[in-house]
């Protein structure tokens, strides 16, 4: 169903390589809340977000997100990534936040002060200010995941995509981003898709879990 909260599967076949991540899988889900995609390493989770987004193709099938093919739907998502390719090592954390940027609800970019007023507003809200002149590849593992948090909450996204966002964090860490999440999922109306193998730090802000195996997708 084309429902606009809803992430709906039909027959939808995916692979990575010779790898059958979903095997003929027809679901629907409503996407409101934190929902939790889980799985073991290797079962596809980053694949299947990737295909969410439209970065990987299905093989066969129709997926739809908020009501929309994956190539529209990416419009009003935010994405955090698993890793960080090399070459984004060398920039600093504030411009990688304002390189996500489109400035798309004006038709025009904002003016570059506007941009960094907005970058460092969002790298606050993560808890990311007070590294933000610094490069990505001197940060800590857990100091970049709130970077690329404030990246993927640029321009307003109605869901977020995030693949792993507890890893290589403490458990305060961890606490305070799940709160955050909370926070954006409640007063913000975001919704929230998530991979993480933390279900401990998720604790009861969970709304449903999705489980990836053996090609196929349960709730
Ligand atoms: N581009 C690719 N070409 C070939 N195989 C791939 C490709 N991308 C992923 N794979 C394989 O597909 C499977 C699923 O990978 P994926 O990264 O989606 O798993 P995951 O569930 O996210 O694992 P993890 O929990 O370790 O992050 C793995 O066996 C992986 O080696
Ligand atoms: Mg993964």
């Amino acid at each position: 169903m084309a429902h606009p909260d809803n992430l709906s599967l039909d027959q939808v076949t995916l692979c990575a390589g010779a790898k059958t991540i979903l095997d003929n899988v027809t679901l629907t889900v409503p996407m409101t809340g934190v929902t939790l995609l889980a799985g073991r390493n290797g079962s596809g989770k980053s694949t299947f977000l990737k295909a969410c987004l439209g970065l990987v193709r299905l093989q066969s099938g129709v997926l739809l997100l908020k009501g929309q093919p994956p190539e529209l739907a990416c419009r009003q998502i935010g994405y955090m990534p698993q890793g960080l390719s090399d070459t984004a090592l060398m920039i600093p954390a504030i411009s990688h936040v304002m390189a996500a940027m489109k400035g798309a609800r004006w038709g025009i970019p904002l003016p570059s002060r506007a941009r960094r007023e907005d970058a460092e507003r969002l790298l606050a809200l993560t808890g990311a200010l007070s590294f933000a002149r610094r490069p990505l590849g001197l940060l800590s593992g857990g100091e970049r995941q709130r970077v690329c948090l404030a990246q993927a909450l640029t321009d307003n996204p109605k869901m977020l995509l995030l693949d792993e966002p507890l890893a290589a964090l403490d458990h305060e860490a961890q606490h305070q981003i799940v709160s955050l999440l909370d926070t954006l999922t409640r007063d913000l109306g975001i919704s929230i898709l998530l991979t993480s193998h933390e279900t401990e730090a998720l604790g009861g802000k969970m709304s449903r879990i999705l489980k990836l195996k053996n090609g196929s997708l349960h709730v």
